[in-house]
């Protein structure tokens, strides 16, 4: 056991006592029934509500999984993470906090509220700042911008399997996603977007709808972990200079208005979807996934939720953890 601050994964000790805790905490929660599954979306509705799986993959490319890890399923709002750092990546960080925030919102996802002063969104991952991060995507037209967003997927993704849109989800999104488009009017408004409002929609609404599974999901979490470099294919998928952009804004506005919670009691950033994943990064040591579609009132996943409360618990995951208390 160590009893320092600094975080240093033994991969020894992990490779011993992940297996039986991915077990257990799966058993444990197996039979969990509270919450639902997200409906406002038509496609999402259809889900099976007791697929249920964990996945952790280390800096070094070690997969430990169990449960349903190979289901797929659409990545909803974990995309904004990622959709964030390649509007950094063609920016900059000084141009993009022009026209997104980094200020957590203790309101809903979908709350349509700008800031006052600024008129920004407030930050990348709720649903106006992410309209307006994606907005923001390079591209000479529309099949440009979205095979960037593909390639940028397949870098944090990139095994033997494509990325693809799930073209279900898009239209399903697309056709009832008014409350979205409301954002982007008020942002057009206020100049915070200004290409053409339904193509960015469009964008969104696919970036959203792109298909992973759990495994993806902790792989690409380890990416952030170890600065953007893969683990696995070693391919550099985001520039390593944003990493801290955004592992800031996950730590602090990732989890919605349960943010502040998350923050106090698990203590790594990480980004929920109304798919029912979440992903979480422990910085130079793991990325996790976790895929379980009944949701909270916030739109988090209520078992990834207690997954990652333990896991961060019993492994000594908290960022700030200093009482000797981390397995690592
Ligand atoms: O914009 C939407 O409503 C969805 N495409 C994504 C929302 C989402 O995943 C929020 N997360 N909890």
């Amino acid at each position: 056991m160590r009893v320092s601050c600094q975080l240093h994964v033994n991969q020894g000790d992990l490779e011993i006592v992940l297996p039986d805790i991915l077990k257990e905490l799966h058993s444990k929660y197996k039979s969990m029934q509270e919450g639902a599954v997200a409906n406002y979306i038509p496609e999402l509705a259809k889900v099976n509500p007791d697929l249920f799986s964990i996945c952790i993959v280390t800096v070094d490319g070690q997969v430990y999984e169990v449960g349903d890890y190979e289901q797929l399923f659409t990545i909803q709002s974990i995309s904004k993470v990622f959709a964030y750092g390649l509007a950094l990546e063609d920016h900059g960080l000084d141009y993009v906090l022009t026209r997104v925030g980094v200020e957590p919102t203790g309101d809903a996802f979908n709350a349509i509220v700008l800031d006052e002063q600024s008129k920004r969104p407030y930050n990348p991952m709720v649903n106006a700042g992410a309209i307006a991060t994606t907005s923001l995507i390079k591209g000479s037209g529309p099949t440009e911008r979205l095979n960037r967003m593909l390639d940028m997927f397949r870098r944090y993704i990139g095994r033997d399997r494509d990325v693809f849109v799930d073209i279900s989800a898009f239209t399903s999104e697309r056709s009832t996603g008014h409350r979205n488009r409301a954002m982007a009017y008020l942002m057009l408004n206020f100049g915070m977007i200004d290409r053409n409002i339904e193509e960015a929609l469009d964008l969104y609404f696919q970036q959203c709808a792109v298909i992973v599974n759990c495994q993806d999901l902790a792989l690409m979490a380890a990416t952030l972990a170890n600065r953007g470099i893969n683990p696995i294919t070693k391919e550099q998928a985001v520039d390593s200079r944003y990493i801290k952009d955004i592992l800031s804004v996950m730590y602090t506005c990732g989890m919605y208005n349960f943010a502040g919670e998350w923050a106090y009691k698990v203590g790594i950033p990480a980004k929920s979807g109304v798919c029912g994943g979440i992903l979480a990064v422990v910085p130079h040591k793991m990325g996790i996934g976790v895929f379980s579609p009944r949701l909270d009132a916030r739109g988090n996943s209520v078992r990834g939720v207690k997954v990652c409360e333990e896991l961060s618990q019993q492994l000594g995951l908290h960022l700030f953890e200093c009482s000797g208390q981390s397995r690592f």
